[in-house]
């Protein structure tokens, strides 16, 4: 196919602008990466009649446009107006143009299967318009910016491409791969301990309590309550024994206390944003009146991460930054004035206004938080969730979708939104399942636990004074169908956790829309309610209360299975999304099990689905679940099935690396 790099750039553009802001993103954000690779183009913003600075890329007509990262709404995003801009949005909806993260970046799969990649170079503020032409428009006096294109085959290898621009998500510790379970708040260490007891005592798999706000001491981050949380350590000990970890919040804003050390090292350091007069910016958020640090400064990332050396003590598994977009109780839009000052360092792009630094204020939060934890535990994988993130964030931390809703419109967003954030680099997400505000019905949270423990990040979670949100607080069914739906994520966790690696060395999105197994067919490209994992696995789920999944199948035999349960084919729960395999496929499956750490040499059992010649193949990465990224024991395997002599699929396996899996026993289930 020629290329087809004319239809590009559209005509009609009245000025050229021969002075772009140096690659913000791409050379300050994103530095290890060098140089643009040859093959993608570049073109610059042009000055518009208006003033603003717009790109414009001309797409051939059937053209299917997504990523632009956390949206709601559906798969497609057609028609459709996004503004970079990092905003908390409690509750949002459709109609919502901006929400906690920003990724300029469109992903667009033309008519024919090919796939063009559209990178906005800038971090400041634009309005990106996804129509026939992409339209990028920078605020009114923001300077010009730059334009990626790249294009390929197939939007896979786009999405690689854009992984090898921006970064990939290292490898979590498989601990991360577990269910989640969090509150807002569990209040008090008891609660924490009643709350993980259950879990054992039901048997419902779970490796994960979180620790909200309300542990701290009056909001004050890096503190405990002495009346609630007086002995952190000792929680986190009774949690570890009955292996569970913890992940805790902390939020950027600091309170302004005199008598608070954090706040008072953070002022006689110099570590605040400052107001455009020079003085300390304060914003309310929890606690009152708050200082911000400026993480645009590598001495005050320092000094944050430094904050994590004694908080770790504490036994703090992982940590969850939140409100970092930032965000501040002062407005309606709950935005800090643009106007604030960033002493920002020159590699950045030198001190400058918020406008400047807004989209990547939580992205850098993330990172010292990351490398705070790094340093403090050298021997291990640090694991941070974000709210506020920007594009290549995914080299920091994972993310949820905020502040969703429990109603059957949130549940429904939850595919797309995962995936349109792994089709913009961000492998490593979920949303907060069961809907953080209002009450779910036992209907609505056995459906959404059965979607969400298929979704990379698996987090229950929901809101100071709704219902309680527990797998078992919907009745017994509703629990059966939570237990049902964590076992097979349990089960799936040596497919899972090799689809990880596949994410943290390629940047392919674990969870992956249907038309990545076919480009070319427009059936595929809206579907919302279907999702693949992997190549392998088709995941087919019921988002609306009535009605089955609408989705088309992917080309190719589809078998269904199941897992879990009493048969391996009929669905073991009528709320649970219904699962195939691919023909030709081999899946590895792992034992039912209550946390990761559980019966390590449990048996590894092969799902082997053959094709119409009797072959079939699948990969299996292994290691130890945690450790130092310098020293990665880990072993790869490749299986292939073919016709025996007795016509039976024989098995052979191809391994390579240098660890050796504590395991015994490897079966193999033919389906
Ligand atoms: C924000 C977060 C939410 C959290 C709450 C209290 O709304 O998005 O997840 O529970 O703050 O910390």
């Amino acid at each position: 196919m020629p290329s087809p790099q004319p239809e590009f750039i559209a005509p009609g553009i009245a000025r050229f602008n021969p002075q772009p802001e140096p690659s913000l993103a791409l050379e300050r954000h994103w530095p290890s990466l060098g140089p643009l690779p040859a093959s993608f183009r570049t073109i610059p913003a042009f000055s518009h009649e208006d003033g603003r600075h717009v790109a414009r890329v001309a797409l051939p007509p059937g053209t299917s446009l997504y990523g632009t990262g956390e949206v709601p709404g559906p798969l497609l995003r057609n028609s459709r107006r996004i503004v970079t801009w990092n905003s908390d949005r409690w509750c949002y909806g459709d109609t919502d143009v901006s929400l906690y993260q920003s990724h300029p970046w469109v992903l667009a799969v033309l008519p024919g299967g090919r796939a063009v990649g559209i990178l906005a170079d800038t971090a400041r503020r634009l309005t990106i318009a996804l129509d026939e032409t992409i339209e990028i428009a920078a605020n009114p006096g923001d300077p010009s910016f730059t334009v990626c294109i790249v294009e390929r085959d197939h939007p896979a290898a786009v999405v690689t491409a854009l992984a090898d621009l921006t970064g990939r998500m290292p490898l979590p510790p498989l601990w991360a791969l577990g269910y989640q379970q969090c509150r807002w708040s569990y209040e008090t260490e008891e609660r924490v301990k009643v709350v993980a007891d259950q879990f054992r005592a039901r048997h419902i798999p779970c490796d994960v309590i979180w620790m909200d706000i309300d542990y701290m001491d009056g909001y004050r981050c890096f503190t405990f309550s002495p009346q609630h949380f007086p002995d952190p350590r000792g929680l986190s000990d009774y949690l570890h024994r009955r292996n569970f970890r913890g992940v805790w919040m902390i939020d950027p804003g600091l309170k302004e206390d005199p008598e608070y050390r954090v706040y008072a090292a953070g002022r006689d350091g110099g570590h605040f944003v400052l107001d455009e007069a020079g003085r300390e910016y304060h914003g309310r958020v929890w606690p009152g009146s708050c200082a911000f640090p400026d993480f645009t400064r590598a001495e005050t990332r320092r000094w944050w991460a430094g904050l994590y050396t004694e908080f770790l003590e504490a036994g703090i598994d992982g940590v969850w930054n939140d409100m970092n977009e930032p965000s501040v109780e002062d407005n309606h839009q709950k935005q800090v004035p643009e106007t604030l000052h960033h002493r920002a360092d020159p590699e950045l792009g030198g001190p400058g206004p918020h406008s400047k630094y807004h989209n990547v204020y939580g992205m850098l939060m993330a990172r010292a938080t990351r490398d705070g934890i790094a340093a403090a535990r050298p021997r291990r994988r640090p694991f941070v969730l974000t709210r506020a993130n920007f594009l290549g964030g995914q080299r920091y931390a994972a993310t949820w979708t905020g502040d969703n809703r429990s109603t059957w419109e949130h549940l429904a967003w939850s595919i797309p939104m995962v995936l349109n954030l792994g089709l913009s680099g961000q492998p490593f997400s979920g949303p907060d399942i069961g809907g953080f505000a209002g009450d779910a019905t036992p209907a609505l949270f056995a459906r959404w636990m059965g979607i969400g423990s298929l979704l990379p990040f698996a987090r229950g979670h929901s809101i100071k004074d709704s219902a309680p949100h527990e797998p078992w607080s919907f009745g017994p069914d509703c629990e059966r169908a939570c237990r049902l739906a964590l076992e097979r994520r349990y089960r799936l966790l040596p497919y899972l956790y090799t689809l990880f690696h596949e994410a943290s060395t390629t940047g392919m999105p674990i969870a992956r829309p249907l038309f990545f197994a076919d480009p070319a067919d427009p059936v595929l490209r809206s579907a919302d309610d279907s999702f693949l994992l992997g190549q392998n696995l088709l995941v087919r789920a019921r988002v609306a209360e009535e009605g089955s999944c609408r989705a088309p199948y992917p080309p190719g035999l589809w078998k269904p299975v199941e897992i879990v349960g009493d048969s391996t084919t009929t669905t073991a729960h009528p709320d649970l999304p219904d699962l195939c395999i691919r023909a030709g496929a081999i899946i590895p499956l792992g034992p039912i099990r209550r946390h990761v750490g559980e019966s390590p040499d449990g048996p590894l059992t092969l799902m082997v689905c053959p094709d119409a010649r009797g072959n079939a193949a699948g990969t299996l990465y292994e290691d130890p679940g945690d450790g130092p990224p310098d020293a990665p024991a880990h072993r790869l395997t490749t299986f292939t099935a073919s016709p025996g002599p007795d016509g039976r699929p024989a098995i052979s396996a191809i391994h390579t690396g240098d660890y050796t899996p504590p395991r015994g026993h490897v079966g193999v289930v033919i389906v």
